[in-house]
């Protein structure tokens, strides 16, 4: 029967027949039917040739490399390019639908003009690879206007984002042109930023979203978007109702945070650090049903911050750090589901006490409070937040001492009480805080001698415990455990420091790149200096050194 069958036959149906013929043969096996041979040698090459030979022509515009021979290995003429790595085609067309080369280190001098033949794509991404800082193309895009997901993050392009081209795409869901970034944040916010390519430029975000109406996600970090004022807020609020991730970090934005924002509901995620953002904190962040995470660190907002915004009940991540013009306090938590786990509101004016309701924040891992406007007792309760692994405190106001909740913070990683009104000893128990990476304790008032248990702390890579009224004897050598040592700064204390009665040139701190040792009495230069490759800044200021500099310093 099957072989009278006149071809050409539609392929969905012959694959249903055959479907069928093995279901009905499956008694006997196939081959016993000796009209028919198996339905791979039959099937056509799937992909259509024109959509072949476009993918065909965009391997070429990339640099022969070990990776692009990788990523490309499957992509051989005469095969079927629905196939090949990377690709995806529609059910029925032929037409290749998504294209995703994302991270394979490809290379190259531009973006080739022959994508846009692909116009039948929703899925773009060429995210992570090497572009050589040429221009995104100013044309093209437009033709692809099925796409909803386009993704060129990360791939070393310059200039201008083509924003009338993009901007025609009135499917898109998700736009991502973001470069990647890395922020390294010591233990006094001071901090190093580094980025690896060059900063696109958009000087007009509402030509971009003017026709993007289904836009759900955008990532711009690190697009350079200076000089529009408070357009880019009225743009978004305007266009994009839609709007779930609205991600701009270091975008130079300088404005407030516009009213009209107040229409983007359906937020969930807000990143606006490192811009220069002025103005208040709008309170209807807090109506904002959906948002996870509210990141406005590094800007220069003004104002109180409205209590609310920390009762929020689903709100994993508020960052407001190192905005100095903040004020507020911390309001009462209540004992219902508060998803909160990061906490940031140091480098602020804030103020008043740390409330006992504080523990009712049972998710927390992150605990930022170091600003100085902190006062009063901080409740023992802090004891139960038992998942912390860090925790940052500052307060001229502050008082009293740390006392026994620390033992309990077993998770703890960052440990840093700075600038504080804190007395009393360091306690012994910190040495049970084995996950310690960094302990910063510093310009408080702690008094007496550094518990011993902290040379086991072995992970350390910080210990900070400068301008305090520590007293007693230290002696470097038996710091020789702490191999990760990479700040040390013992500074302006009452105390002694002396070489130790291990073997000095068998010591050595591999890692150390900052030592404070100012005002610790010192009479020698510490032979463990002769051991340190990497040393940055050494401090030995206000010691009582005699004799001449040591060779190798
Ligand atoms: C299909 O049949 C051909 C020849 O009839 C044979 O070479 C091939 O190996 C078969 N393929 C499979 C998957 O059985
Ligand atoms: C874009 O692609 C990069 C891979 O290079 C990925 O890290 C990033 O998460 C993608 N963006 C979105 C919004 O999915
Ligand atoms: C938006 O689309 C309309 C028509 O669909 C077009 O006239 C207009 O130029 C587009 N605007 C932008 C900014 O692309
Ligand atoms: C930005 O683009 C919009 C939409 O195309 C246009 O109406 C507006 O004039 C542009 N603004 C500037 C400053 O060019
Ligand atoms: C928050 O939502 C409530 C109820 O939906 C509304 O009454 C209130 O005005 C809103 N507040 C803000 C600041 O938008
Ligand atoms: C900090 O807040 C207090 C009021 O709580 C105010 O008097 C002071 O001027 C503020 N400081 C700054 C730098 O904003
Ligand atoms: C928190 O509650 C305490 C008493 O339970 C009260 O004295 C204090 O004023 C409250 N603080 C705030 C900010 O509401
Ligand atoms: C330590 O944690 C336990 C369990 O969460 C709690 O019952 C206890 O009160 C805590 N101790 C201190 C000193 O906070
Ligand atoms: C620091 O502590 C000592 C006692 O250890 C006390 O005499 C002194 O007044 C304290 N200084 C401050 C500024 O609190
Ligand atoms: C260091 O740890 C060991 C083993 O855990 C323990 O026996 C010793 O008492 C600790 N030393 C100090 C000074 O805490
Ligand atoms: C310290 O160790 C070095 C190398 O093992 C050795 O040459 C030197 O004599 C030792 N010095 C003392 C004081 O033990
Ligand atoms: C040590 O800490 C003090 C703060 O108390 C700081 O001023 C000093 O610069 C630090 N020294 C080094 C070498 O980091």
């Amino acid at each position: 029967m099957f072989s009278t069958m006149p071809h050409p036959m539609p392929l969905v149906l012959l694959l249903l027949l055959l479907q069928i013929q093995l279901v009905a043969a499956s008694s006997h096996p196939p081959w016993a039917h000796g009209t028919f041979t198996n339905h791979t040698t039959i099937l056509p090459v799937r992909c259509l040739l024109g959509q072949a030979s476009a993918l065909l022509r965009l391997k070429r515009s990339f640099t022969t490399t070990d990776e692009s021979v990788a990523a490309f290995h499957s992509w051989k003429v005469g095969t079927d390019c629905c196939r090949w790595e990377g690709i995806r085609c529609g059910a029925t067309s032929g037409h290749v639908t998504s294209l995703d080369l994302r991270d394979r280190g490809l290379e190259s001098d531009h973006l080739d003009h022959v994508l846009f033949e692909l116009n039948s794509l929703r899925y773009l991404n060429l995210g992570g690879n090497d572009f050589s800082l040429s221009e995104i193309p100013s044309t093209g895009f437009e033709q692809l206007t099925r796409l909803t997901h386009l993704n060129l993050s990360n791939s070393k392009f310059a200039g201008q984002v083509p924003a009338y081209s993009i901007g025609c795409l009135t499917n898109l869901v998700c736009l991502d042109l973001s470069s990647y970034y890395e922020i390294t944040e010591w233990y006094d916010h001071t901090h190093m930023i580094r980025v690896y390519f060059d900063q696109l430029i958009l000087p007009n975000l509402t030509a971009l979203v003017a026709n993007l109406t289904s836009l759900r996600e955008l990532h711009l970090g690190w697009v350079d978007m200076s000089g529009q004022g408070e357009k880019w807020c009225s743009a978004l609020a305007n266009y994009t109702p839609n709007l779930r991730v609205l991600s701009l970090p270091f975008c130079s934005l300088s404005s407030p945070i516009c009213g009209s924002l107040v229409g983007l509901q359906s937020l969930s995620m807000v990143d606006l650090q490192y811009n220069r953002l002025t103005g208040s904190i709008p309170v209807f962040f807090a109506n904002f049903s959906s948002l996870n995470v509210l990141q406005l660190s590094y800007n220069n907002l003004e104002g109180r911050v409205p209590p609310v915004i920390f009762q929020h009940k689903k709100l994993v991540t508020i960052d407001l750090h190192h905005n100095p013009n903040i004020l507020g306090n911390l309001p009462n938590f209540s004992t219902d589901s508060n998803q909160l786990e990061n906490l940031f509101v140091g480098d602020t004016n804030f103020s008043g006490t740390v409330p006992n309701s504080i523990s009712n924040l049972k998710h927390l891992k992150k605990l930022g409070l170091d600003a100085l406007g902190f006062t009063g007792e901080l409740p023992s309760s802090i004891g139960r937040l038992t998942s912390l692994n860090s925790l940052q405190i500052s307060g001229l106001g502050l008082v009293g001492s740390i006392s026994s909740w620390i033992t309990n913070l077993t998770s703890l990683e960052v440990l840093v009480v700075s600038c504080c009104g804190f007395n009393g000893p360091i306690p012994s128990s910190i040495g049970d805080l084995h996950k310690l990476r960094k302990l910063a304790l510093y310009k408080c008032n702690f008094s007496g001698k550094i518990p011993s248990g902290i040379l086991n702390l072995t992970l350390l890579d910080t210990l900070v415990l400068a301008s305090n009224n520590l007293v007693g004897t230290v002696q470097l050598n038996s710091l020789w455990k702490l191999q990760n040592l990479y700040d040390l700064n013992l500074s302006n204390n009452k105390l002694s420091v002396i070489e130790g009665e291990h073997n000095s040139s068998l010591i050595s701190f591999p890692n150390i790149a900052y030592l404070g040792l100012a005002s610790c009495n010192i009479n020698n230069f510490p032979n463990i200096l002769g051991h340190t490759d990497k040393i940055k800044v050494v401090d030995l200021s206000s010691n009582q050194i005699h004799g001449a500099i040591p060779q190798w310093a």
